[in-house]
């Protein structure tokens, strides 16, 4: 088993290197019963570890992908990066800067966040086009407002827009309801599952609205002090 915890940043790269072509990874840190936050975030699961990886793994993406619940509850600034990490994206042909690009039904987004004020690539924002036209326009000034289906996000929709924008290589760091819909839709190649080592009682399931059964393949297993790093694919 691999330990994290002396790994360098290159062992890192080289460990979660994406493969060629368009892929969408997922990541999530669950503690032992089930639950994706702790007194409604993430910051209680998380180990140093865990950071290192999660920047890591952003740095490695063209764009991360993120429901809007998380970016509520997380309250998400800009994902900026050090020179170092915008000049390795440069040598691999990536923009200096990954995007972020959250998904959104209701558009209930506040433009003035440092998200969308401070940001020096214009986030993405994925909505439909039933949503409240003057909120599409509202944050259409600060993001780009993509439009995947009529009534509702279709996130197939959603991925191929990303694509088409040249961001192939995706990130989704949920929420549990993003990424039960990502599930559903069939997008996801690979899911990055960190287990933390704690049982937290009450939280956010990991898993909220899931339809479909499915069975992955593990394909490595990495361990971080008392965290367990799990690597899975489509089976
Ligand atoms: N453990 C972890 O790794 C982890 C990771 C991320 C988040 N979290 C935690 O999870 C909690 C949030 O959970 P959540 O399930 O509510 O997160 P979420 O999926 O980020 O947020 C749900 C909201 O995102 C939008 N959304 C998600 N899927 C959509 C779809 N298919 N189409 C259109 N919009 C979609 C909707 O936003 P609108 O309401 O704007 O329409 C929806 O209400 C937070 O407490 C956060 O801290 C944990």
């Amino acid at each position: 088993m691999f330990d994290l915890t002396p790994a360098t940043e290159t062992d890192l790269a080289t460990a979660y290197a994406h493969p060629q072509g368009p892929w969408l990874r997922a990541n999530m840190v669950i503690s032992l019963d089930g639950s994706a936050t702790v007194e409604g975030r993430v910051g209680g699961l998380t180990s140093p570890e865990d950071q290192v990886l999660l920047h890591l793994l952003r740095s490695l993406a063209d764009v991360t992908l993120v429901g809007a619940g998380t970016i509520r509850a997380e309250g998400y600034g800009p994902l900026g990066v050090s020179a170092e990490v915008a000049a390795a994206r440069a040598s691999r042909g990536q923009t200096p800067e990954p995007g972020l690009a959250i998904v959104t039904h209701s558009c209930d987004l506040d433009p003035t966040t440092s998200l969308f004020t401070e940001a020096t690539t214009r986030p993405i924002v994925i909505t439909h086009e039933g949503a409240d036209p003057g909120r599409r326009a509202a944050l259409a000034r600060v993001a780009d407002v993509v439009l995947a289906g009529e009534r509702r996000v279709d996130l197939a929709e959603a991925v191929r827009a990303l694509h088409a924008r040249g961001l192939t290589r995706v990130l989704t760091e949920g929420g549990p309801s993003l990424l039960a819909d990502l599930f559903d839709a069939d997008l996801v190649d690979e899911l990055l599952f960190v287990l933390s080592p704690q049982l937290v009682g009450a939280g956010v399931p990991l898993t909220t609205g899931a339809q479909t059964p499915r069975r992955l393949s593990l394909t490595a297993v990495h361990r971080g002090d008392d965290f367990l790093f799990l690597q899975y694919r489509r089976a």
